[in-house]
């Protein structure tokens, strides 16, 4: 084992950014991945995630970072990270695949003295109840005793220009104190604040209260745009109103449904766990999963309603969706709201195109959505233009100047073009 080497396992959106912060510090960093073609492309000095671009990368090879398919460089390691997917399987349940196939790998290498973080997210328990002991059986040594064992949530904002690794407060829980020092002292070397907790279970739920809260508050706002909507009350106002208060309050925004990795994948960790453990229901998590999901469907409601005030149908009708990710300026399309929009206006018999400067091909399981590349032509010849994301490149006011009609579900637009 050599000290200030660490190997990330998943070199995905999540493990990459650790590795250049970790490389940045002087590490010398192995990323870890299972998929040959994302490892070469690494070496090669091509980035994959919007947040790293090629330059970052080859800066990492000159660090002396390597993607690498060889778990043996566990072996050397003095601290290995765990940065692997956490889906949803079926039924809604948590999938745990990726964890333990990447537990079962460290534990064939560990070495004693070394130290294991988890930073998938992930439903509390799982480091203790499930990664340890794959990581006991398999090298035959002992958490707590001859390694280290720590639960460490990622909170990377992707696409932020004002957070990063290294100005985003972190927060590790050791299964003892020796654990949770390792950590510190690794996270440490590039992370401003680190935050010492006491236990992986409360660092495990640390990171589920975070992302349900969102989830929420999210469906809090969404639930009052339909109904102000109904009373002729302009919930932008309102919002805008209510977040003046400098405190008790934090604003969020309505939206065409809730998109990406954590928000509707992570409180179904929780809510899954409650009802395993304890056999009730975590109603907050599913009454905001109820009222998110029930976004695109309403976001095409209202266009049907602006299209007949124009004596038009849904059906026949063409309309332009613009910015298809589930963030503004970021090229990730995982569970974006827009896809169930797309789907939902064709059940309606409308004809859908897409326009996204990040986004080339959109396919959907009814099949492939046309991409508009003139977006001022395609403005003014669709019958009715949805905003899904307000990316920075999009002129607005000429857009909402040039559309028949349009629907601005992020409230970003200037009238003629109506908010959600
Ligand atoms: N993306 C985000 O914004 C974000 C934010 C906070 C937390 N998270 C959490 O971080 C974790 C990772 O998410 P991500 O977005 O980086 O995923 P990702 O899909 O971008 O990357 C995961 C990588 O892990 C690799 N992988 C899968 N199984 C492996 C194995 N057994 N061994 C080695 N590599 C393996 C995959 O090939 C892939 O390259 C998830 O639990 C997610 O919930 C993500």
């Amino acid at each position: 084992m050599t000290q200030k080497t660490v190997t990330i396992v998943g070199q995905g959106y999540v493990g990459l950014p650790l590795a250049q912060a970790a490389a940045r510090a002087g590490w010398t960093v192995h990323g870890l991945d299972v998929t040959e073609s994302l490892v070469a492309q690494l070496n090669e000095g091509r980035s994959h995630v919007d947040d790293l671009s090629d330059t970052d990368i080859q800066e990492m090879l000159e660090l002396g970072y390597r993607a690498t398919t060889d778990p043996t460089v566990i072996a050397s390691s003095a601290v290995t990270v765990i940065c692997v997917p956490t889906p949803l399987g079926d039924g809604g349940s948590p999938d745990l695949g990726a964890v333990k196939g990447a537990s079962r790998t460290i534990a064939d290498h560990l070495v004693a003295g070394s130290t294991v973080i988890l930073e998938s997210t992930t439903y509390p328990g799982t480091t203790d109840d499930v990664v340890k002991p794959i990581l006991e059986l398999g090298s035959g040594l002992k958490a707590g005793e001859d390694f280290n064992l720590v639960y460490s949530p990622e909170r990377v904002d992707p696409g932020s220009k004002k957070f990063g690794i290294k100005n985003t407060p972190k927060l590790m829980g050791g299964m003892n104190d020796a654990s949770t020092q390792a950590a510190v002292a690794f996270y440490g070397d590039f992370v401003d604040e680190p935050v010492p907790m006491n236990g992986l279970r409360e660092a495990e739920t640390a990171k589920l209260l975070e992302n349900t809260f969102r989830h929420v508050n999210i469906a809090l706002v969404n639930e009052m745009t339909k109904f102000c909507h109904e009373m002729n009350i302009d919930i932008w106002e309102v919002i805008r109103g209510a977040a003046t208060k400098p405190f008790g309050f934090m604003k969020f925004t309505p939206g065409p449904g809730v998109g990406g990795h954590c928000i509707p994948i992570d409180p179904n960790y929780l809510s899954y766990e409650v009802r395993n453990q304890l056999g009730y229901p975590f109603r907050f998590v599913e009454l905001a999963q109820e009222i998110n999901n029930s976004m695109p469907r309403y976001v095409v409601d209202r266009v049907g309603g602006l299209l007949n005030d124009h004596r038009k149908p849904l059906n026949g009708s063409e309309v332009l969706l613009l910015g298809v990710t589930y963030k503004a300026d970021i090229a990730d399309q995982r569970e974006s709201p827009a896809e169930p929009v797309a789907e939902a206006l064709r059940e309606r018999g409308a004809i859908v195109r897409f326009h996204d400067p990040l986004v080339s091909t959109w396919n959907l399981g009814s099949g492939a959505v046309e991409r508009e590349e003139d977006l001022d032509a395609a403005v003014k010849a669709a019958d009715t233009v949805v905003l899904l994301q307000a990316h920075e490149l999009y002129d607005l006011e000429s857009i909402a100047q040039n559309a028949k009609v349009m629907l601005d579900t992020r409230g970003a637009a200037p009238a003629p073009a109506v908010r959600l």
